[in-house]
């Protein structure tokens, strides 16, 4: 029993503490790379070092996910922190790195970004600023592949530091270098040690840029405020849903003595389990008879479940939901279970992809010994309506 709490502490400690919004005294700036044997990461090392070099600013680094979780990894580049997209939102500024594949980013990261519509549909990461930088082998492609990877942060929407001639004043021109005045390269296939000291220099100096323009932007809220206020941003849920491809099921009845909804002060409360078609989606326990793919796609319809309610509850109209204010998410897992967040971000992806800015909600997640009609999860959500 004491051991069935704990695990629940520790489960809602995990649900909050990685949905937390910090906003310090410090800038804070991630470097992110996908790196096989090590050459961008020590590009992102130097990346670092630029960035630390900036007053008040701290850098992180860490790494996407390997497509092939069976791929061998350098070393140092394996025990790196693997960030999750949705991270992304709270730094005030991110380096990208990546090797250079056929004049192109790495699948690895550009499968990391695959997973960035709830943030692009939300425009979360709008105005924040960005720069790239890259390990070749020759360096054939480096420039077209960093500005390949400026197509997906144009996307977003977020500011792009270029290096231009910074650097090249003190560049090493007896050797190949790999300065672009897009971003730092370093050529590992060429001679010499590398990255040699005129690529890291470079590379310092592209971090301290970054940090510059972080540093000076992150306390502007001109950009959500332009968000909110711009009649043409005006979002139609109908539209979201339909050009998304999520069809809403129809709301579940209730069983008992209860209804689907109540309204009070404007905020809509609701109660939901993985009902589809009458019958549980994929029931049972969390690390014993249902897999995590299975409990999540439990998540997403369970939180479609809510989402059709909540469209009862505003009388058919969602456009009038002025926000989701909380997801708590409760998982029928074993005692040893721990990883809720992940489930649940099934649930919060889907809120903010359906309804963008309004749809960034505080979350809990709960680990439990048994949920009604052996569903895998349950979703209790809070709404702000008109
Ligand atoms: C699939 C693949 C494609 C590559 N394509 C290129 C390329 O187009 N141009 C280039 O200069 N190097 C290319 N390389 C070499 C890598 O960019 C180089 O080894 C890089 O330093 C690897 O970075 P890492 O050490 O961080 O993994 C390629 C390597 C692989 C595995």
């Amino acid at each position: 029993m004491k051991k069935q709490l704990l695990v629940l502490l520790i489960a809602i400690f995990i649900g909050f503490g990685t949905n937390a919004q910090t906003k310090s005294s410090e800038t804070n700036v991630l470097v992110l790379i996908y790196s096989q044997n090590g050459g961008t990461y020590k590009m992102a090392k130097a990346i670092a070092e630029g960035i630390q070099d900036y007053p008040n600013t701290k850098a992180t680094i860490k790494r996407v996910p390997s497509i092939n979780t069976k791929e061998k990894l350098n070393a140092d580049v394996e025990k790196l922190p693997i960030a999750t997209i949705e991270e992304l939102a709270n730094y005030d500024g991110i380096a990208f790195g990546s090797p250079v594949h056929f004049a192109n980013i790495s699948a690895d990261m550009n499968y990391f970004f695959s997973q960035s519509i709830p943030l692009w549909t939300s425009r979360t990461l709008e105005g924040k600023p960005a720069t790239v930088f890259m390990s070749a082998g020759s360096g054939a492609g480096k420039e077209a592949a960093i500005l390949s990877f400026w197509n997906i942060l144009a996307s977003h929407g977020m500011v792009i530091v270029p290096t231009g001639i910074m650097g090249t004043a003190t560049l090493d021109k007896t050797i190949p270098q790999g300065n672009t005045p897009f971003g730092a390269t370093s050529l590992a296939g060429s001679t010499g040690t590398r990255p040699s000291q005129s690529e890291l220099n470079l590379a310092k100096e592209q971090g301290k840029a970054l940090a510059r323009v972080a540093s000076g932007l992150r306390n502007t809220e001109n950009i959500k405020s332009v968000k909110t206020t711009s009649a043409e941003t005006k979002i139609d849920i109908n539209k979201t849903l339909k050009d998304n491809n999520i069809v809403l099921p129809e709301a579940p009845k209730p069983v008992g003595n209860y209804v689907p909804f109540t309204i009070s002060d404007h905020k809509v409360y609701i109660n939901q389990v993985a009902l589809k078609d009458g019958k549980i989606l994929n029931p049972g326990k969390v690390g014993a008879t249902v897999t995590e793919d299975q409990a999540k796609e439990a998540t997403y319809q369970t939180m479609l479940n809510v989402i059709a309610v909540l469209k009862e509850a505003c009388g058919g109209d969602l456009n009038k939901v002025k926000q989701c204010v909380q997801l708590t998410g409760y998982f029928n897992t074993t005692p040893e279970y721990t990883q809720h967040a992940g489930l649940m971000n099934s649930a919060s992806n889907l809120t903010a992809l359906v309804f963008g800015e309004k749809g960034k909600h505080a979350r809990a997640t709960i680990g439990a010994a048994s949920l009604p009609i052996n569903s895998a999860v349950e979703i209790q959500a809070i709404f702000e309506i008109e």
